[in-house]
């Protein structure tokens, strides 16, 4: 797959996320009490000077290391060079609950050589903990292995799903919301996207969806949970895109049985 060094290059490139996602991290958490100016990219869409902070840090650190490397970023855009490596970078997942001092927030890297993403690395700097995934070496929660729930039935099953900022009367979201609540423990909406995928990797979950994220929401969170032995396509069962507008991830068990609720098009109660 890597054209020089093998693991050795693999191993170089996680050590590097890992330190800018932690620096990065501890970084937004020493201005979580400050008053942040917040400016509005849609309705309720929110970005902070500190969001805009976090990803200058993360792009110096990435361009003194990898100074060949494109980047990609949810404020700065596509840094393009001519690369085969791109590190997709989300510098405060979260951002909402960040502003409302909300504890549940993180930093997202990831790196894709060609079309094929073989590092994720989620920071929650609040819990300390860091996911992180290399393609074919499974998933990690700070220095212990991680895997998906063993959860069979829906019926036992915690999900947690995300909000698309701009929503409309008619926003397909609500009727899985209804339709899964009526049919598993619960439902969550913790408002970080990227971190709740890091929970599905490790168990804490057992399914997530949502609509209209972007690749940097979901790039480091696809390898974490197809590591950690789980699921992840679009709501029509096809292995997943950055660019796709649906995203189900599971742990694999569930998934079939969370696509057809998900499908459902009016709310089926179930007693
Ligand atoms: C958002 C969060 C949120 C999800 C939104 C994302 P941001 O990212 O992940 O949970 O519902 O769709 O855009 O703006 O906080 O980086
Ligand atoms: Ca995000
Ligand atoms: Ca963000």
């Amino acid at each position: 797959m890597l054209t020089s060094g093998g693991k050795s290059i693999m191993l170089r490139f996680l050590e590097s996320a890992i330190n800018i996602a932690k620096k990065s991290g501890d970084f937004i958490v020493s201005h979580l009490e400050d008053e942040k100016i917040i400016e509005l990219k849609g309705i309720s869409n929110l970005v902070t000077s500190i969001d805009k902070e976090s990803e200058k840090l993360i792009i110096k650190c990435l361009e003194e290391n990898f100074p060949d490397h494109s980047i990609l970023s949810e404020e700065r855009g596509f840094l393009q060079k001519k690369s085969d490596y791109t590190w997709i970078i989300d510098p405060l997942d979260g951002t909402t609950n960040y502003a409302h001092r909300f504890p549940f927030f993180g930093v997202s890297i990831a790196l894709k050589y060609n079309e094929e993403i073989i590092l994720g690395v989620i920071y929650d700097p609040i819990r300390k903990e860091l996911f992180f995934a290399l393609k074919n070496e499974g998933a990690y929660l700070n220095d212990k292995k991680v895997a998906v729930s063993k959860t069979k039935n829906i019926a036992d099953a915690l999900i947690s799903t995300g909000m698309p900022y701009e929503l409309t009367l008619d926003e397909k979201n609500f009727l899985p919301f209804i339709n899964l609540s009526s049919r598993t423990h619960g439902i969550r909406r913790a408002g970080s996207a990227a971190l709740e995928i890091a929970y599905v990797a490790c168990g804490r979950l057992d399914g997530f969806w949502a609509r209209k994220l972007k690749p940097w929401d979901i790039a480091a969170g696809i390898i974490l949970v197809k590591e950690a032995g789980g699921k992840v396509t679009d709501f029509n069962g096809n292995d997943i895109q950055l660019d796709d507008d649906t995203f189900l991830a599971s742990n694999g068990l569930i998934h079939d049985n969370m696509l057809e609720i998900i499908k459902l098009e009016r709310i089926v109660i179930k007693k």
